[in-house]
């Protein structure tokens, strides 16, 4: 039998600030409703840090849950990435900061910055590092903390975000060429045409300050649907595989509403589309692989399961991986 290098997913694990705020607890303070956020969005709640929760003390915390779900001791770990728009500081990067909170002495320790479609790029330079040898063992972490850069007084866009963290360990084993476990094919795109519609008014360059998030919605929504349905077509062909294939959609997190359509536009039945929006908001970078911790660990994904990760966010920016757990 062939077989392959390939990155398996040896363990998933995620972690929340402390505080869920729901969206009547927001309605005392911005001029908005349960049953709009609801209706226009499908989120119900979502959590957000405090002082002493950051991007790097939440990603850690999901990389050891990690570890733990894999059985495997951080010092295996010979590379991180890390997906965040919203780092603890402009450098060092988090990912050099998580090594530090796990203790590892030595390894390749980097962000990546891609927003919302962070972790399928994180994931793509992770597993092709794995692949070429660089690392045996890799921390893929997807971290965020928007609640530090949205305008609490536009309601545009402060109801839709919300902060936490989720991480995959990513193991290069010899696994079957045709139906072998791990990271099958991954697509990545951007158009930078389009950093207009969802950007950040500041940064270190421009105006020396952080700045805050500025979303057009509709249009960011209209791209959304029609990307997303189109990569995640890309990274099955990749592989050699149809939607027919697909047990499960692990899509990033945004709207409610952008996810049906998705799934309407592929024949996907909805019941296979793994849905946390309405928990968490829009955690960027986080809401991937805090949504696949989340169907791992209530039983619905299980070894074997074929599924696509796919995500769209800021540049435009977008991807999908196509991974048999
Ligand atoms: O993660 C990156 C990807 N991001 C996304 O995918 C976001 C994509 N976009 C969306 O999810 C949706 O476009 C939104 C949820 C942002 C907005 O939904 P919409 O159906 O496009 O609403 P809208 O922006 O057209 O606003 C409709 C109305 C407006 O009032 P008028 O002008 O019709 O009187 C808004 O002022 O709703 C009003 N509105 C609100 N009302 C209550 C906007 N935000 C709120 C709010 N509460 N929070």
């Amino acid at each position: 039998m062939t077989s392959v290098r390939r990155a398996v997913i040896a363990g998933t694990g995620s972690a929340l600030p402390r505080r869920r705020v729901s969206n009547d607890e927001l309605a005392k303070t911005v001029d908005t409703s349960d049953e709009w956020i609801i209706e226009r969005t499908g989120i119900r709640a979502r959590y957000i840090a405090a002082a002493d929760e950051t991007t790097a003390t939440l990603g850690a915390a999901a990389a050891r849950a990690a570890l733990a779900a894999a059985g495997a001791d951080a010092q295996e770990v010979g590379l991180i990435v890390l997906a965040t728009a919203t780092p603890d500081q402009t450098f060092p990067s988090s990912a050099t900061k998580v090594q530090a909170m796990l203790g590892i002495a030595d390894c390749v320790a980097f962000d990546v910055a891609a927003v919302c479609s962070g972790f399928l790029y994180a994931v793509s330079v992770a597993e092709s590092m794995l692949r070429a040898g660089t690392a045996d063992s890799a921390l893929v972490i997807g971290s965020e903390t928007f609640s530090r850069i949205l305008d609490w007084e536009d309601r545009g866009t402060c109801v839709l975000f919300g902060d936490g963290a989720g991480a995959v360990l990513l193991r290069a084993e010899h696994t079957a060429a045709t139906d072998g476990r791990g990271v099958l094919a991954t697509k990545l795109h951007a158009d930078g045409r389009h950093n207009e519609l969802l950007y950040v008014d500041g940064g270190p360059s421009t105006t020396g300050t952080v700045g805050k998030l500025r979303m057009k919605g509709k249009e960011v929504f209209r791209h959304a649907v029609l990307n997303l349905a189109e990569v995640l077509g890309e990274a099955l062909s990749a592989a050699g595989l149809s939607v027919a294939d697909v047990d499960w959609v692990v899509p990033h997190q945004a709207n409610r509403r952008i996810l049906d359509a998705t799934a309407k536009k592929l024949g996907l039945a909805e019941e296979q589309v793994i849905i946390t929006v309405d928990e968490h908001a829009n955690t960027s970078a986080a809401s991937v692989p805090l949504a696949l911790d989340q169907a791992v660990r209530d039983g619905r994904v299980k070894r074997g399961d074929l599924l696509v990760l796919e995500a769209m966010g800021g540049g435009f920016t977008w991807g999908a991986a196509v991974v048999r757990f």
